[in-house]
């Protein structure tokens, strides 16, 4: 199909062809635009260009549904582990059996060690320095362990890049929370599950047998297990949101994949983005009581408040993003089964939600919960402070961070990112 575009000052008429999806709108294949008609396309922020063709995640806004690979999120999360879902977006294959399954993770586990020299730059940071800048700093680093990983020539090449980082970013991410506290690092113990280790490398302590290499027993349920494998499966992948696209576009310019990766954990760091499950708690707990809910929506509504309901609205979903509508439920089913959530917070986040789905302001502009209002309360209740919200969702969405590297640097037709500009200077 093509499409006809009019000048209507000079008559002019340029063709284009359109580009047809299996999912969603199609596209009109403008990368000509310019050199035909002398003119660009003007569409700050992205809204409606795509910047790619991709295979990975499919979000319908409208339905509010997601897709990894043509698989419903609410499928993963009900029959997978979070490391299968990393081996689908990484090998298009879901493992076939709990066999291939364990093989998959216990490579992941050999790989969760970091070289001594790294752990030791993190003791450089001061104690209070946010853990996303760390985290950030951390990947780049790593990409001078791994050298590598600059030139990969074979899919086995590129297979190890990604399963490198996504066993090693949950210590990284570790590391820097223990050094915050001022706590010994905790290596991590392959004898305990992907999902388990994060948990054992946050609490564990240290006990007089560490010169053993032993440490102190820890308390880590199934449920928790469980909880958090459900946590990362809905962060792991999510299109071309702000810091998917800033991996894509630093990786096209030839850079090694980790600091591609270091960048987009940068980008999603922002309060706007992935920086919003931290701020949810911060807000939920800044309003304080339910008898104050009313006039922090009445705030949103002041056109002299610059202040945002976190966790709420999307560039994509114009309806209940369907990853906290699963949080949601998680939410009541881990309550059900004893996890303790705190109760004051979870009644203001009710109310926010009633009261701002029933006024007009937010039904005007299709305002729903995002992934990031429900995420905080529950892994507040799995012990995991504030400060780590955002590096949760850094080790969720690393492995659809490769996934989405992977395919734009497998793609011939990539070109350097280089958007052009409407000048409007002297
Ligand atoms: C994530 O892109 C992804 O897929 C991201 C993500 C992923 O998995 O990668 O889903 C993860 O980042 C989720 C979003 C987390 N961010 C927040 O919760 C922060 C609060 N939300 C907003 O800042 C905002 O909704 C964004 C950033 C998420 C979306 O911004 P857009 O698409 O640019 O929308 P907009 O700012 O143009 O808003 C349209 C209107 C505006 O009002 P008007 O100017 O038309 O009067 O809606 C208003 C906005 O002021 N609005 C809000 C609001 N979000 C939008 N008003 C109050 N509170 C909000 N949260």
């Amino acid at each position: 199909m093509s499409i006809t575009l009019i000048n209507n000052e000079t008559n002019e008429k340029f063709e284009f062809e359109t580009i047809n999806c299996t999912r969603g709108p199609n596209a009109i294949d403008f990368s000509k635009l310019f050199e035909t008609s002398g003119i660009f396309s003007y569409d700050p922020g992205y809204a409606s260009t795509a910047g790619c063709k991709s295979t990975i995640s499919y979000i319908d806004g409208k339905k509010g549904e997601l897709y990894y690979k043509g698989y419903p999120i609410e499928e993963l999360v009900a029959k997978y582990k979070y490391v299968d879902v990393c081996k689908l977006l990484l090998t298009d294959q879901l493992p076939q059996n709990d066999t291939e399954s364990l093989e998959f993770e216990l490579e992941l586990r050999h790989r969760s060690f970091i070289h001594r020299t790294l752990m030791n730059m993190f003791s450089a940071f001061p104690t209070n320095a946010h853990p996303m800048a760390k985290l950030s700093s951390g990947v780049s680093i790593l990409s001078t362990f791994y050298f590598d990983h600059a030139k990969m020539d074979s899919e086995e090449d590129r297979q190890t890049m990604a399963r490198r980082i996504v066993a090693k970013i949950p210590t990284l991410a570790t590391i820097c929370y223990r050094n915050e506290i001022g706590a010994p690092i905790i290596h991590p113990d392959i004898s305990r599950s992907y999902i388990e280790n994060i948990l054992f490398m946050l609490r564990a302590y240290p006990h007089e047998r560490l010169k053993h290499g032993l440490h102190g027993e820890v308390e880590i349920t199934p449920l928790e297990v469980e909880a958090l494998d459900k946590i990362l499966t809905l962060h792991a992948d999510h299109g071309q949101n702000a810091s998917t696209t800033t991996v894509r576009n630093v990786a096209s310019t030839g850079v090694h994949p980790y600091a591609a990766i270091s960048a987009g954990i940068s980008a999603l760091w922002g309060h706007l983005h992935g920086g919003a499950n931290e701020k949810v708690l911060n807000q939920l707990e800044e309003i304080g009581d339910v008898k104050n809910v009313d006039q922090y929506i009445a705030r949103v509504k002041d056109k002299n408040d610059s202040f945002k309901l976190m966790g709420f609205g999307h560039r994509v979903y114009k309806s209940y993003d369907p990853r906290a509508k699963i949080l949601k439920r998680l939410k009541d089913d881990l309550q059900a089964k004893g996890i303790k959530m705190n109760p004051k917070l979870d009644e203001i986040a009710a109310k926010v939600e009633e009261v701002a789905l029933k006024d007009d302001y937010f039904i005007e502009r299709n305002l729903y919960p995002n992934v990031d209002f429900y995420s905080g309360t529950i892994l507040r209740a799995l012990q995991i402070p504030v400060r780590f919200f955002t590096p949760v969702f850094v080790i969720g969405r690393t492995v659809g961070w490769c996934a989405q590297l992977l395919e734009h640097v497998k793609n011939a037709q990539v070109r350097i990112a280089r958007p052009r500009q409407v000048y409007i200077g002297k």
